[in-house]
């Protein structure tokens, strides 16, 4: 039975490669803060509590990320634990990078110390790219990263330090640079999952209106259940290498806002209102992936449409609310 180390486990992605490892008969291992907040850890992965196993740890904590490793000795380890939210990390930029940067550096450094035999996935981003644009519209592997956000910044240097120590120390550490993913089990702090949640309280009579930042800014969204599956295919490539994992589609956030409340009967514009505490001080502001390299070398192609991923969403918060 192959074992697979998750950091984050119990956050979007985790959990829902969690899923999709015991599903292919992994032993799955992985990390919970001891002051995560508990509402993620019921939300997300107390229907796997006899499935999987997990530990308190930080990526702050070296020693005991080391002796988890030493004592699990995992095949295949999946580093996406982070602060993971762009806007936040311009209010606390240290944190996120000490745990974006550095906690992937004491990962790295466990992984080559006590398990160098195993395969880690680094969850980077298409926040590297930032202002970086090829001439046709596209980011895609060989695209500039010019970074516009402390939680870029974080991740260009955890990528690149991913390179460092494959090439330094012969190890099977690859990247992944994904585009934006959502589903029922996304934040709802980031755009899509605080639309949704505030379309159906608006419908449901419980909200009034919906305060939003930059409606005009562009993502490249696909579900995390095709992307956690990415994940997988890449670990289990013949050799390490960097992939970014996109559907090549792009809306802006006032598209994704009028499909959302079209589908709830109502016009976004009579309840969304602009505060410009939701604005970035520096906004990355368009991005659409080429992932053509992931689908010829792997395979691998996204099977949710976005329009089958929001109405997901819609159902899932739907359901939820009508019940509380
Ligand atoms: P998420 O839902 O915010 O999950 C992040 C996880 O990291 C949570 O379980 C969180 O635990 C944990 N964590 C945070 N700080 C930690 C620390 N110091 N020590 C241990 N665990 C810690 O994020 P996601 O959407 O699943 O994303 C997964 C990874 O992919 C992240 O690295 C993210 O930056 C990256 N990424 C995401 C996307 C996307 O669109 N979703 C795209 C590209 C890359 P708590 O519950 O305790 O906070
Ligand atoms: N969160 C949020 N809240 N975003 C808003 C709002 C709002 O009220 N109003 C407009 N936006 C815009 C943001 O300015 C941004 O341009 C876009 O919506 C998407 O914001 P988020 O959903 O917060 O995602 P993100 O693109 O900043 O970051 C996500 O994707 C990255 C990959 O590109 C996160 O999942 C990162 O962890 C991930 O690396």
């Amino acid at each position: 039975m192959r074992k697979a180390f998750i950091t984050g486990i119990n956050g979007q992605d985790g959990s829902t490669l969690a899923r999709l490892l015991l599903n292919k008969g992994y032993e799955v291992h992985g990390i919970v803060r001891r002051n995560s907040i508990p509402e993620h850890q019921e939300l997300r992965i107390d229907d796997l509590t006899n499935e999987i196993k997990t530990y308190y740890g930080d990526l702050e904590h070296s020693s005991a990320i080391s002796r988890l490793l030493r004592e699990i000795q995992p095949d295949e380890i999946y580093h996406l634990a982070a602060q993971s939210h762009v806007r936040i990390s311009f209010e606390i930029p240290l944190y996120t990078a000490n745990t974006n940067a550095m906690g992937t550096l004491n990962m790295l450094e466990a992984y080559r110390l006590e398990c160098p035999q195993a395969r880690f996935y680094q969850a980077s981003s298409s926040e590297m790219f930032g202002t970086g644009i090829d001439a046709d519209s596209c980011q895609r592997e060989t695209t500039t990263m010019l970074p516009t956000s402390p939680y870029g910044c974080a991740k260009l240097f955890a990528y690149h330090i991913v390179r460092n120590y494959r090439k330094a120390y012969k190890l099977f550490a690859s990247n992944g640079i994904l585009f934006n993913h959502e589903s029922a089990l996304r934040g709802s702090n980031f755009v899509t999952g605080k639309v949704v949640k505030g379309a159906v309280m608006i419908k449901l009579g419980m909200l009034s209106h919906l305060e939003m930042g930059n409606m005009d800014s562009h993502r490249d969204w696909g579900h995390s259940r095709d992307y956690v599956r990415a994940m997988h295919m890449i670990l289990n490539h013949s050799e390490p290498d960097e992939f970014v994992v996109a559907t090549g589609v792009t809306r802006s956030v006032r598209d994704m806002c009028d499909f959302v409340f079209s589908q709830l009967g109502l016009n976004y514009q009579d309840y969304i209102r602009i505060n410009p505490k939701f604005f970035r001080p520096e906004e990355l502001p368009f991005l659409k992936g080429d992932a053509t390299k992931i689908r010829t070398v792997l395979g691998w192609q996204p099977e949710i449409s976005f329009e089958e991923m929001m109405i997901e969403m819609i159902e899932y918060w739907m359901n939820k609310l009508k019940k509380s």
